[in-house]
């Protein structure tokens, strides 16, 4: 293909991308699981909230202050997390093909290209690398507004989605801690309007 015919067919695909945002829909932000399993503890047995406020307006929820990390895990733990995507159709939780696993997650925690680096990690403003798994750690958040934008190429249904987010520990011996930590966060998804100067 000459250059011409490949700049052409990246502009094509371009305009067909259309920009999507998520945002964060209720000022909770953090809820807990339903039907846990024995164990299974919600964003309180992660960290102490009580420096962190959330806020909601017509921009979103903005988020900002400090959480002090209290689970009962090892530093040396290595920290699994999986999360996966629903969709709300029509009163039901349904799966969607979207999820996430990262088998090290304290490798990848402060990675520029992840997406939790975006949503949380990255707007943290103390100099500290610790991982989830060093209890008494404070991190402090810059004040921000939860929500993405992504790009997608095909189109997406919008409405209510959830992601369910489970971190578990495994000790050096690679046997699973007694405690894991679940949470889900809800989130619109709309199709971002691009204004029009013209009607
Ligand atoms: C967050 O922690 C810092 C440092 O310990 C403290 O100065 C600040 O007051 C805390 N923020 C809130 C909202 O409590």
């Amino acid at each position: 293909m000459d250059l011409k015919v490949f700049l052409l067919a990246v502009l094509a695909i371009s305009a067909s991308a259309e920009k999507y945002e998520l945002m964060v829909a209720d000022e909770e932000v953090f809820h807990s699981c339903p039907d846990p399993e024995p164990g299974t503890l919600d964003i309180f047995g992660l960290a102490d909230l009580s420096e962190l406020s959330t806020t909601m307006d017509a921009d979103g929820v903005t988020l900002t202050g400090n959480a002090t990390l209290r689970w009962d895990v090892q530093p040396e733990d290595r920290i699994e997390m999986s999360a996966k995507l629903l969709y709300m159709d029509r009163g039901t939780w349904t799966p969607t093909v979207f999820s996430l696993l990262s088998k090290d997650f304290c490798k990848v925690m402060y990675d520029k290209n992840q997406l939790w680096y975006k949503y949380w990690t990255g707007h943290i403003i103390n100099d500290v690398k610790n991982c989830i798994n060093v209890a008494g750690t404070k991190y402090i958040h810059e004040k921000y507004v939860l929500s993405l934008t992504a790009t997608a190429m095909g189109p997406v249904t919008e409405g209510r989605y959830k992601a369910n987010i489970v971190f578990r520990a495994y000790d050096s011996s690679g046997d699973l801690r007694p405690t894991r930590i679940c949470v889900e966060v809800q989130g619109d998804l709309s199709k971002v309007r691009r204004s029009k100067p013209f009607h």
